[in-house]
């Protein structure tokens, strides 16, 4: 969609007015590997996706924000002048709600405004519908209000805040830092301790990376994740009276397995501790072509998240051994949080046809479900629309 047809449609919903409209877009994330990692310190590999939230603004002259999406039906208004809180009846408007309330309470002079939003990004897929809906409207309200040099990097912070504080959920900066610093035809190296990046070409050879949403919703995501973060801290907590660590991904596997006497902790960390090390491997292997090597990496981020850190789920476990058995497939994983969503295959150009034929009809068979399949086309992070 480009700004025009944005525009029209903005004007169908609030009518056409002299006042300018102004259009942006955020795209969704994929994570090619290093999962529940980001909230332990370790190295993650995303990539911004062409998917992604359109989002229209257009001020008005009162302190009323209208917030609108045409995917969904629920419209919220808010006034400036209340205070803004987290209400499970405002449901998607409470990710627009959050940016509202923590600019206000910063301090930014705030003006009404009429926004619609509309994307073609599957909700509860792991594609970071949340994240990408919250660093849109922090970047329209900035952008729309003027500011030419918005601070990327700080922007993805203020949208996990907003995250972790106002919606509720412990997410690290994975999400949000793909989707404000993303860039087309690269995937992100990003050391979530310091915040250091570099930029991967996302080149894959003669293999195209195929998202598979299992079109499982994620159910009771929020509070899982919540609680394998507190196990993380926990295991980093009893490996601390031995040795100054700064982040749990500085362990090493042989002090995860001495000192971590509790079964699940000592799988949470294993998990953590090997998957860094994956990551790490899987830059080399991206950089050198090597696809083979990157594919194995994937199947051992899957199998790990599978045992040691009980994400994955049945529906995405069935894909990803659908998938590792159907033409054409050198490696496949759960992506994003897991308990449903998306996972990720490599596939052989020539046999994404066959690949995708193969593993819907087996995974409709086994499930009841459709899988839907696309090939990933990795695109820039939020910008404005010409
Ligand atoms: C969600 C969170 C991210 C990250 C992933 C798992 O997408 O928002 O911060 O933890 O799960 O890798």
């Amino acid at each position: 969609m480009d700004a025009k047809q944005l525009t029209t449609l903005f004007e169908k919903n609030y009518g056409a007015t002299q006042e300018p409209v102004h259009c942006f877009f955020a795209p969704g994330r994929v994570n090619l590997i290093g999962e529940h990692i980001d909230y332990n310190g370790g190295f993650v590999f995303p990539a911004a996706l062409s998917v992604g939230i359109w989002g229209a603004l257009r001020f008005r002259d009162d302190n009323r924000v209208c917030l609108k999406s045409t995917n969904a039906e629920l419209a919220v208004n808010l006034e400036l002048t209340d205070t803004l809180m987290f209400l499970s009846e405002d449901g998607w408007a409470n990710y627009p709600k959050g940016v509202f309330a923590k600019l206000f309470n910063a301090g930014m002079t705030l003006k009404g405004c009429d926004i619609l939003f509309s994307g073609n990004l599957p909700d509860g897929a792991g594609l970071s519908s949340s994240a990408a809906i919250l660093v849109l409207t922090a970047f329209m309200l900035r952008s729309a209000a003027g500011e030419t040099e918005i601070d990327r990097v700080a922007l993805a912070r203020f949208c996990q805040q907003v995250e972790n504080e106002f919606i509720g959920v412990n997410c690290g900066i994975m999400d949000q830092f793909s989707i404000a610093m993303g860039q087309k035809d690269k995937a992100m190296l990003l050391d979530c301790e310091t915040l250091a990046y570099e930029y991967i070409p996302f080149v894959l050879q003669e293999h195209s990376l195929v998202i598979m949403n299992s079109n499982k919703k994620r159910e009771l995501a929020d509070s899982k994740y919540n609680q394998r973060r507190s196990e993380c801290e926990a295991a980093l907590d009893i490996l601390r009276r031995r040795k100054a660590l700064k982040n749990l991904c500085q362990a090493s596997v042989a002090e995860v397995e001495e000192q971590l006497s509790d079964a699940t902790l000592r799988r949470r960390a294993r998990h953590v501790v090997t998957e860094n090390e994956r990551v790490k491997q899987a830059k080399i292997c991206l950089m050198q072509g090597d696809m083979v090597g990157f594919g194995q990496l994937m199947r051992e981020s899957h199998a790990s998240l599978r045992q040691d850190y009980e994400v994955t789920g049945r529906e995405l476990d069935c894909l990803v051994d659908l998938a590792l058995k159907a033409p054409g497939c050198i490696g496949a994983r759960m992506t994003g949080a897991g308990f449903g969503g998306c996972a990720i295959a490599l596939v052989k150009r020539d046999a994404i046809t066959a690949f995708s034929e193969q593993v819907g009809a087996g995974y409709s068979q086994a499930t009841g479900l459709k899988a839907d399949f696309h090939v990933a086309a990795v695109s820039d992070g939020v910008k404005i629309l010409d």
